[in-house]
């Protein structure tokens, strides 16, 4: 989520502000190639309506808990914290939304399932103890679907996507765009 207060959430020891060997980073369900392909089919036309640009289905994903730029020894550190075994779940995504002050258009869920809530909470309280530090704004979990977009007020057909893992997944530059790596995953 981009339209809260702060920037990159992470601990002293493993902030790096020079970023030569910075790594950013987060933790997110990641979905399979099947997913995607149901994800962008159900959000074409949301996308095409909101004159936004579009993120690319292969850079669909849920953000779980964001950590910004990791040096090489806060890396370690984060990759050291999971699994988190709450159970495999279903996220069933069934709602276009939108962040206003960012113009970022999202789909979510109307019901976020008590799985992912738990999945995010006991994941931060891990990350804390090593000394990471959350954003204080409410968890909303959501896949982005397009920039500078403008509110749309779309029905969608429901993607349920099943949920079975959480991955670590490292932001490299693309040109002016960005690429989304999965690095490592743990079953739930
Ligand atoms: P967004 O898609 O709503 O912008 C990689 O940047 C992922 O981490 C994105 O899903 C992004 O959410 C999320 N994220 C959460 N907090 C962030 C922050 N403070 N800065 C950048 N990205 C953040």
């Amino acid at each position: 989520m981009s339209d809260g207060p702060g920037s990159d959430a992470h601990a002293d020891e493993t902030r790096d502000d020079a970023p030569r060997d910075s790594r950013r980073m987060f933790f997110a369900l990641w979905p399979d190639a099947e997913t995607r392909v149901r994800l962008a089919r159900a959000t074409k036309d949301a996308v095409r309506r909101s004159g936004g640009r579009p993120i690319a289905k292969d850079r669909f994903h849920v953000t779980v808990a964001f950590l910004g730029n990791l040096t090489p020894a806060g890396f370690e550190i984060a990759s050291a914290v999971p699994p988190i075994p709450v159970g495999a779940f279903t996220l069933v995504l069934d709602t276009i939304g939108a962040f206003a002050s960012s113009r970022t258009l999202w789909l979510g869920s109307r019901s976020v399932p008590p799985a992912l809530v738990e999945l995010e909470r006991r994941l931060w309280e891990a990350l804390a103890a090593k000394g990471f530090i959350r954003e204080e704004r409410i968890y909303r979990p959501h896949v982005t679907l397009a920039r500078r977009a403008r509110v749309v007020d779309e029905e969608i057909v429901r993607v349920e996507w099943p949920v079975a893992e959480l991955a670590l997944v490292e932001s490299l530059p693309d040109g002016r765009n960005v690429h989304y790596e999965p690095l490592r995953s743990w079953p739930l």
